[in-house]
């Protein structure tokens, strides 16, 4: 397999060190997407860059490129245009060839990545006896679509649920429960999740407003983080509930993650305050341990302190992150970590990653980065809420779009007269309904907000789930009519591109190599979400003008080769977003 976009650097590299010396052998050649098909498939915009440094006009430097660029068993003659863009055309024996050798490789021409990295994704992480809301799912499905690509690739990645497991909430709550529940302290599921998050509010309510009752909770805190048996017994309780709950999310979603929450850090976060103490980083102001940042002030221009031990004594967020971030780097070997949350948590780890780099654990060798997202909106634009103004439960919304499919599919079953069996009811409604939320998730930009719609995620028609699902089967519908057996078929038999839109499909299919590298590297799933609502697209073009099973021989079987690539790529592509295909639907 040839991995196109890489050999051609490889060339144009060869031709910058043979035209202007070795030194230019490393030199980024600029490869990129043609900007107008018209003028080929890539081009080159080396020339510009290297306009300064030559001292040469761009338009004669792209020549003698050319001149030496060896390209003729790839591409038709390169050509100069404008102010020096090389343009490239793939040959038409060349893709034919390269579609082939895709046909009989698993891997669809994705090239496994040549240096593997150790990749922490950080997401999910829902807080014990709070509500899993929109947010948590935006960040479930994002993390676990991004961490899919990632293992595709080859890497090796460690998925991680941050999981809010540790401090004042537990005071409050417990508190509040030896009062009003304390049933729910010694023995399981005493009471309802539901009933959990409703008594957390309450007990936050009473933290806010009654002194007395602050300072047991506060007691409880400092209990809970000294191991007190009763109260580390009721901590379990409450943590086993909250766990199991989030596990059906889970489990309906098909998203597998390691809880390692924050409690895990516990014992090594008066380890990560001494470190920062010796370094000389910490200052302790009006009572509290501190880090002052650069580059943060507050509104009257002072520098913003990290608080990273409270003058209570107690520990926070940021120093759980501190301890998460050296732990993975040190004992994991992280070589990169992503944390999935909204944009609002944005500073909160610029200032975490500044502290870890001033004290020395975060080199220039591992890469951090926060993947933040925007909000869930309902709807009318505002926060998403029940028709009764509740915060919207996930379980509840998960099972809402799968009954929304069930319903949808019961109507067409009856319009189309088909006979199907309950379990082929079930089934395409749970994967229609759970891959409609998160294909509607996923093909946002995640930097924005995103409006939750059941109408417009089960669509049948748009940049929908239900709709790859089914561009997936009508295609499968046709190489089923077709009878070959393209496991069989391998390399020998050529494909034959004669119509334009062959071509556009055809050049589509060899290009998914480069989505996934570049989700792989920017991490934005609408990528690859975009890549395939073309392919779909392109592919309908393609059927519209060619006919497929009515054609002669050789043309007959090209063109299901090309329906097939183009199933396998939807079925490929849709399980790196964690979507599984249908037979039918
Ligand atoms: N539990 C947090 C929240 O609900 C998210 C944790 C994200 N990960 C982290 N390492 N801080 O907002």
């Amino acid at each position: 397999m040839i991995f196109t976009i890489a050999e051609l650097k490889k060339r144009l590299e060869q031709a910058l060190s043979i035209a202007f010396g070795t030194d230019y052998a490393t030199v980024d050649p600029i490869l990129e997407p043609a900007s107008n098909p018209k003028f080929g498939d890539y081009q080159a915009n080396v020339a510009m860059a290297l306009a300064k440094p030559l001292g040469q006009a761009p338009r004669a430097i792209a020549e003698q490129i050319v001149q030496h660029l060896d390209v003729s068993d790839l591409c038709e003659p390169p050509t100069v245009a404008g102010p020096g863009f090389i343009n490239l055309r793939l040959k038409t024996d060349y893709l034919e060839t390269q579609l082939s050798t895709t046909l009989a490789d698993t891997r669809l021409g994705v090239a496994r990545i040549n240096k593997p990295q150790r990749v922490i994704v950080d997401f999910s992480s829902p807080n014990i006896a709070k509500e899993m809301h929109v947010g948590h799912l935006r960040s479930t499905i994002i993390g676990d679509a991004i961490a899919r690509v990632l293992e595709f690739q080859g890497h090796d990645v460690l998925r991680l649920n941050h999981v809010g497991d540790w401090g004042t909430q537990f005071g409050m709550l417990i508190t509040y429960l030896r009062e009003a529940a304390p049933a729910a302290l010694i023995t399981a599921d005493a009471v309802d999740l539901g009933d959990l998050v409703a008594f957390y509010k309450k007990a936050k309510q009473r933290f806010d407003e009654d002194e007395a009752f602050r300072d047991t909770a506060r007691q409880e805190v400092v209990r809970l983080q000294s191991g007190a048996e009763d109260t580390l017994k009721a901590w379990r309780l409450l943590c086993d509930q909250s766990r199991r709950e989030f596990q059906t999310i889970y489990d309906l979603l098909d998203v597998t993650v390691t809880e390692r929450g924050e409690s895990f850090y516990n014992a090594l976060l008066s380890d990560v305050t001494a470190d920062l103490d010796k370094l000389g980083l910490l200052v302790t102001d009006q009572g509290a341990k501190c880090v002052f940042l650069e580059g943060f002030s507050n509104k009257e221009g002072e520098p913003l302190p990290l608080i990273v031990q409270k003058s209570d004594g107690g520990y926070n967020y940021a120093t759980t992150d501190l301890a998460a971030i050296r732990y993975r780097i040190q004992q994991d070997q992280a070589e990169r970590i992503l944390y999935l949350t909204d944009i609002g948590q944005s500073n909160h780890f610029a200032q975490v990653f500044q502290v870890a780099r001033r004290a020395g654990w975060l080199s220039d060798t591992v890469e951090v980065e926060h993947v933040p997202f925007g909000l869930v909106l309902g709807e009318d634009g505002k926060k998403l809420k029940t028709r009764s103004g509740e915060t919207v439960r996930l379980r509840e919304l998960l099972d809402e779009a799968v009954n929304r499919a069930r319903t949808d599919l019961e109507t067409r079953i009856q319009a189309e007269d088909r006979q199907e069996t309950e379990e082929f009811v079930a089934h395409v409604s749970q994967v229609v309904g759970i891959g409609a939320v998160k294909y509607a998730d996923l093909s946002q930009n995640r930097t924005g907000n995103y409006i939750f719609s059941f109408d417009k995620m089960l669509a049948l028609n748009g940049n929908t789930a239900p709709y790859m699902l089914y561009a997936y089967v009508r295609i499968q519908g046709i190489t089923r009519k077709g009878q070959i057996d393209f496991e069989q078929l391998g390399t020998h038999r050529k494909v034959q591109l004669q119509d334009e839109t062959e071509f556009a499909l055809a050049k589509h299919l060899l290009q998914l190599d480069e989505v996934i590298a570049q989700v792989g590297h920017e991490l934005f799933p609408n990528r690859l979400c975009q890549y395939l609502f073309e392919l779909s697209q392109k592919f309908n073009q393609f059927y519209d003008r060619c006919p497929v099973l009515q054609a002669e021989e050789p043309l007959r079987t090209s063109r299901l080769v090309l329906c097939n690539l183009t199933a396998n790529t939807l079925k490929l592509g849709l399980s790196l977003l964690g979507i599984p295909v249908l037979e039918r639907m």
